[in-house]
């Protein structure tokens, strides 16, 4: 019977695509959801919970602790929308999220019980093949934007892996997330993009010890600013192995530039010359979807043996006690040439607040499917990422002033820790942008 009557009352919301909820149905914020749908121009749209696919494709994140049943979702179609509605906002001090693709894993920082703000009608890419620019709207992802582009053979300096979203940021303070505003669109210059090399490798864990020393090699002694990889450790279903993603910014690698990987025997190899959007679509970045998930993260400047031996541990350690069920626990090594900042300004970007050093991050991420489990992965990412700071301490990297990558910080993460010395003068520019807080009823790192 209550089953019969779930169903009944699903049909009938359904049905109800774009009526408010019934009176017995009114939440908090009813009423400011439908002041909203009453100031908004015929480019923007409100959907109510239960009335469809516009509504649960814009709560949707790959990570179901993620996503929460908003009172409403809003797709604002224009720039002046998005300022009304964050004026009935205010007014009324209204919890608010901001979602373009959804990258973020941290609870809340894209989801709420209150207004669900999603930019998924800023979704145009305009290449001007003079200015040599292209004007990319901030709801969509990144696959998306190479697709626009691959026909004109150029790319924009963007993301690796699929699926990710762009980020909200202020051209003056990059890096700022949701602080000072919500971003509609990006100009960025485009550059010629050859065919590249690169794909994955999958690799059993009799072979770590090979793994680590091709990763140790390439941290420690890689120059090429057209050669990366992306080295990690994971553990599922019962068993741990490593994923290797390796990349070169032209069709062809030099000789010996990736050697050290390719002589281990695979149990999985997609390596070769192709597209660059082919080569962002093979990587396998949805395997967690429908889970739980959290990252967090460790700054690390250089990957010696004896650091990338305590990462396998951390993910065994962790992967043995944890993960049951679909579980995945995954420790990827992203790292970066010490220069890889040394081409802007010191201070042209909110992280990192010193541009000297070259943290590279590495993620610890979690994925899980029981709410159970939340708070014993999260405190098992802490601990984890403890444990390895203790280790890089002790082989005198200098963890304790270099900040944490914010994309992959986990929610608690002191702000100074993610902006260091930055932090005073983004405090002074969100007092001028957003003087009355209006972006503080959002979720995200807060300044
Ligand atoms: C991941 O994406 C691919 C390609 O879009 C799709 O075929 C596959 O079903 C997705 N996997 C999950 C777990 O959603
Ligand atoms: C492995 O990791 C666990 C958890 O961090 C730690 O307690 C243990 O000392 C580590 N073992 C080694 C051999 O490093
Ligand atoms: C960067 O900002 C810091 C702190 O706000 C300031 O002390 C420093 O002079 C700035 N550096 C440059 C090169 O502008
Ligand atoms: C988690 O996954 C296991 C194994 O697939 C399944 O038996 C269990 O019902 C799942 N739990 C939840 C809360 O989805």
């Amino acid at each position: 019977m209550v089953l019969l009557s779930a169903v009944l009352l699903a049909q009938a919301l359904s049905a109800a695509v774009s009526e408010p909820p019934s009176k017995w149905q009114v939440g908090r914020f009813t009423g400011v959801c439908e002041s909203i749908s009453q100031a908004v121009s015929s480019a923007s749209s409100v959907y109510w919970p239960g009335s469809g696919e516009a509504y649960d494709a814009d709560i949707f994140h790959y990570a179901t602790s993620s996503s929460s049943q908003a009172a409403c979702s809003v797709e604002p179609g224009k720039a002046e929308d998005i300022a009304m509605i964050l004026g009935i906002l205010a007014e009324n001090k209204t919890p608010f999220a901001v979602k373009s693709g959804g990258h973020a894993m941290n609870p809340h920082f894209s989801s709420t019980s209150g207004v669900h703000i999603s930019l998924s009608r800023f979704n145009e890419v305009t290449y001007n093949a003079e200015a040599k620019t292209a004007e990319i709207g901030a709801g969509l992802i990144w696959d998306d934007v190479y697709a626009a582009l691959e026909p004109h053979a150029v790319n924009v300096v963007a993301p690796r892996m699929s699926r990710l979203l762009l980020l909200l940021k202020f051209t003056i303070l990059k890096g700022g997330f949701n602080n000072f505003g919500i971003v509609t669109k990006f100009l960025l210059d485009t550059h010629p993009q050859p065919e590249v090399w690169g794909g994955s490798l999958t690799i059993a864990a009799e072979f770590f010890a090979e793994v680590n020393a091709a990763t140790a090699q390439f941290s420690q002694t890689a120059v090429d600013p057209k050669a990366q990889i992306i080295a990690s450790y994971g553990y599922a279903q019962g068993k741990l192995i490593s994923s290797i993603m390796l990349f070169y910014d032209d069709p062809e690698p030099p000789k010996g530039t990736f050697d050290a990987y390719l002589v281990i025997p695979y149990l999985a190899k997609d390596v070769k010359t192709r597209s660059f959007l082919d080569l962002v679509r093979s990587a396998p970045s949805n395997g967690t979807q429908g889970l739980r998930g959290i990252y967090h993260t460790v700054s690390v400047i250089e990957y010696t043996d004896r650091v990338l031996n305590a990462i396998i541990n951390e993910t065994s350690f962790w992967g043995e006690r944890l993960a049951s069920g679909p579980a995945v626990m995954a420790y990827s090594s992203e790292p970066f040439l010490q220069t890889i900042f040394s081409h802007a300004a010191p201070n042209s970007s909110a992280y990192p607040p010193n541009r000297a050093i070259a943290p590279s991050p590495l993620s610890i991420s979690y994925a899980w499917n029981d709410s159970s489990a939340d708070e014993a992965m999260h405190s098992a990412a802490r601990e984890s990422a403890g444990q390895l700071t203790r280790v890089l301490s002790s082989e005198g990297q200098n963890v304790k002033d270099t900040a944490l990558y914010g994309n992959y910080a986990i929610f608690g993460t002191p702000l100074e820790r993610i902006y260091g010395s930055n932090l005073p003068r983004l405090r002074m520019l969100k007092a001028k942008y957003d003087p009355n807080g209006i972006m503080g009823l959002t979720g995200g790192w807060k300044f």
